[in-house]
């Protein structure tokens, strides 16, 4: 028996069957390489979701965690510390606006404190888009527009509604004054990497400055540098009441963080949120490192390079129907429901990726990746999909 069998055999024995048996076994990663318990080795474009922005085990990374729990580990919420300053600090510096920052530990998290937040405008209704995802919490999926989620769970928050992507006039007729806030992925990644055009960017900022709607950005995949800024808002110029962030920020240690802008910085007043490991002094210290790395290594413009490599080498790929994204979030729409079997016959050759949608790929690689690593991970990929079409 492979090890990796051996592996799934004691998860199904003693893990909940709720993201079903692994299809990968790892041991252990460098850079964009992962290597599994078998010794086969793989180039990794998903990150760990769209978290791993420095790859794996990054001598940056593991010296700032190393050093932060040699010196200060956990403190709770009852201490401050220079991590944490540090860290809402530079988000704030990185927005250039005026805003305050919460910490916790998860996306789900970050989207739940927000929607506690916009409860404090003394409204109720929120509003987001069909095919999102905002999280597992009754919260989140309350907002996540994917009704298989919802039927279990029922009953959810009250006063949600429902949108179609870009459809602007959706948006006019929906959002109103009664509207506590508008949620909006800038690219839904479990939407199929789905972009929100200008125009649709554009009326959102229009309609929810009219209504007084919050306007609250879910850049818990999009920011951080992946798509070619620090946060994806900044791509099109449009102003969020409301930022969540997570996935990348800890560069593979969890950690979220909802900011919110000028007169909603301090809705938050004290006793009315909190969690234990929110911006713990090990977390913020990995996300500085991330930090320091997107400006060292220039990881903004290395995100716009891999989105480039992406589309010239996956366009031209017979059974690929268009390559959408920004930077290194990148959705391959395949011609037919293949991305399943791609997903898999690539997992077989050597490259990991996901298939968000029957017809789509999702590309989230690390953005440190080499151009070697990114050149033999398309270079699969291109043959899983010629071999799947
Ligand atoms: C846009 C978005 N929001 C929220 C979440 C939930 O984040 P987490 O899984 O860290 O709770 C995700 C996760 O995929 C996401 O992509």
């Amino acid at each position: 028996m492979s090890n990796a069998i051996h592996a799934q055999n004691r998860w199904n024995a003693s893990l909940m069957p709720n993201y079903g048996t692994p299809n990968l076994v790892l041991e252990r990663g460098v850079g964009s390489t992962v290597w599994d318990v078998d010794g086969k080795e793989y180039i990794d474009l998903l990150a760990g979701i769209a978290v791993n922005i420095a790859g794996h085990a990054h001598p940056k990374i593991v010296e700032a965690v190393t050093r932060q729990m040699q010196t200060l580990g956990h403190t709770s919420n009852f201490a401050a510390h220079e991590q944490g300053l540090k860290l809402a600090e530079r988000i704030l510096e990185a927005t250039g606006r005026s805003g305050k920052v919460f910490f916790c530990n998860s996306g789900t998290e970050a989207n739940e404190a927000a929607i506690k937040l916009a409860r404090l405008t003394g409204r109720t209704g929120l509003v987001a888009l069909h095919g999102s995802f905002h999280g597992r919490t009754m919260g989140a999926i309350s907002i996540t527009g994917q009704p298989k989620k919802h039927d279990p769970f029922r009953p959810l928050l009250p006063d949600v509604q429902f949108v179609n992507p870009n459809d602007v006039e959706d948006l006019q007729r929906t959002i109103t004054d009664t509207t506590s806030a508008f949620w909006l992925e800038p690219i839904s990644g479990e939407g199929g990497v789905l972009p929100a055009t200008q125009e649709y960017l554009n009326a959102a900022q229009q309609i929810c400055d009219a209504t007084g709607a919050l306007f609250v950005v879910d850049e818990v995949q999009t920011g951080i540098a992946r798509t070619g800024s620090m946060f994806a808002y900044q791509n099109s110029g449009i102003s969020p009441d409301v930022l969540l962030l997570a996935k990348g920020l800890g560069g593979g240690i969890p950690i979220g963080a909802m900011v919110a802008f000028d007169e909603h910085a301090d809705l938050l007043q004290p006793g009315l949120h909190g969690t234990t490991f929110g911006g713990n002094a090990v977390a913020c210290a990995a996300a500085n490192a991330v930090l320091d790395l997107v400006e060292t290594e220039d990881l903004m413009t290395r995100a716009k390079h891999i989105g480039a490599e992406i589309e010239r080498v996956l366009l031209p790929i017979e059974g690929v129907e268009m390559v959408r994204g920004q930077g290194a979030m990148q959705g391959v729409v395949l011609k037919d429901n293949v991305a399943s079997i791609v997903e898999a016959r690539g997992r077989e050759l050597g490259v990991i990726t996901n298939a968000p949608l029957p017809n789509v790929l999702r590309l989230v690689p690390p953005l440190v990746i080499t151009d070697l690593e990114l050149a033999k991970g398309l270079d699969l990929l291109a043959r899983a999909i010629a071999e799947s079409s």
